[in-house]
């Protein structure tokens, strides 16, 4: 046994550095829910803490307007309600992402079209979104994955063009920037998630950004059944067809505390994302990410992908390999969005197919397997881990002797063949 011996094959693990300990949900989040409690209101219309919450972070990031939602699916499902397109309007989004960023849209009988990914930044392709637009299309959904701005400009310029709105999803990527600007400024509303695995948490919950004051007014009603919350008088009647989404004082209680923290999260975040990026140069089989040209990630997870072919293994071999020397690594979701029944089989509402089925709306292979190539290939090679504040500088240079240990012996092994 050698030092290069692989832990799976019963070497040394090259990762011997233990995680640091951090409390995620502590004093701060406690001293905001005893003071939500004793408002003796846990409703948001008669509280104050989501209306901190949601005025602290439209100021974050000098927007007119923030909308209190359940989740960041509620959030795009009222963001794309808000927009009051005509079912069977198609709007143009990314293959790889959280089910929620379509979800809404088939609810609101709209129908999803999946434009492909730049191999190298992961990230919708501008030209391959250009090319699937049609007389249908009212809206672009970017999304800002693992914390990675698209290109805003790219986006802002197709959107201008062909006379689209934006919708940002921005789950994953609280501060992440583009040409100096935060995400969830560029488009006409922009979504964001606190939910438990995301930047900052409150186990479920979301916020929608809007610099629009009627499509801020629209979404407030969609939140909340239609009623009008804005007055002394209640009004308690249904202008259109809405839902509720509403947060609660405790949600909103446990985010105004996280807020607190999420500069110095990314921040940290970064320094481990960079450092592990830095140490990963020039690895032979592995693709490390490409940033946006003008953007700066915020760090959520790091994914990278792995040549198969170079390195005479599967991606699911070689994070195995990672695994059992100690390090995190492992893939996203198991194939692009497009491939699930919802769309492949168009399972949706009972036997209706619906909105596949309505009027005009022509499905085609839009839905097949071979439509975006690109995320079809990088959802079968890639390897991610997510940053935690549990990682420090020692952790995440053991991350990366991890692997180019097991780079390394693929290499080698190969060249012995
Ligand atoms: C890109 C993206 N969009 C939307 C969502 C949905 O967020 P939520 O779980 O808050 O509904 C997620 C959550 O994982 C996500 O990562």
């Amino acid at each position: 046994m050698t030092a290069d011996t692989l832990a799976l094959l019963g070497g040394l693990k090259a990762v011997t550095a233990s995680p640091r300990s951090f409390v995620r949900y502590g004093d701060a989040e406690l001293e905001q829910l005893k003071e939500a409690l004793a408002q003796g209101t846990l409703f948001y219309a008669h509280g104050k803490k989501v209306k901190e919450l949601c005025a602290r972070f439209a100021d974050m990031h000098g927007v007119a307007h923030c909308i209190p939602t359940s989740s960041c699916t509620a959030s795009l499902h009222v963001a794309v309600a808000a927009l009051d397109l005509e079912p069977g309007d198609e709007i143009i989004t990314a293959p790889i992402t959280d089910m929620g960023t379509v979800l809404g849209m088939l609810w609101c009988q709209l129908v999803p079209i999946f434009a492909d990914v730049d191999p190298d930044t992961h990230l919708l392709d501008p030209a391959s979104v250009e090319a699937r637009i049609t007389p249908r299309t009212k809206a672009i959904v970017p999304v800002h994955m693992a914390g990675t701005p698209c290109d805003m400009a790219a986006m802002r310029a197709i959107a201008d063009k062909h006379g689209l709105a934006i919708i940002e999803d921005c789950a994953q990527s609280y501060l992440a920037e583009f040409s100096g600007k935060k995400v969830g400024t560029f488009g006409e509303l922009s979504c964001f998630s606190i939910n438990e695995y995301k930047h900052i948490s409150c186990g479920d919950a979301g916020l929608i950004l809007t610099n629009d004051d009627h499509l801020a007014s629209r979404c407030r009603l969609l939140i909340d059944k239609g009623y009008d919350r804005s007055g002394l008088l209640r009004i308690r009647t249904t202008p259109f067809l809405a839902m509720n989404y509403r947060m609660t004082e405790l949600q909103g209680a446990v985010a105004l505390a996280q807020l607190d923290k999420l500069e110095s999260i990314v921040v940290h975040y970064r320094a481990m994302y960079d450092r592990f990026h830095a140490a990963m140069q020039g690895v032979e089989g592995l693709h490390l990410p490409v940033e946006t040209l003008r953007g700066r990630t915020s760090a959520w997870f790091y994914m990278m992908r792995i040549d198969e072919a170079k390195l005479g293994v599967t991606r699911d071999w070689f994070a195995e390999a990672v695994r059992a020397e100690g390090a995190p690594g492992g893939g996203y979701i198991p194939f692009p969005i497009y491939l699930n029944d919802i769309f492949a089989n168009q399972a949706t509402l009972g036997t209706s197919h619906l909105p596949y089925s309505l009027p005009g709306v022509e499905i085609g292979d839009r839905y097949a397997e071979g439509v975006c190539p690109n995320a079809e290939m990088l959802l079968k090679t890639c390897l991610n881990f997510s940053m935690s504040l549990g990682q420090t500088e020692e952790l995440v240079d053991q991350y990366a002797t991890a692997y180019k240990k097991v780079a390394a012996y693929c290499m080698k092994q190969k060249s012995c063949v």
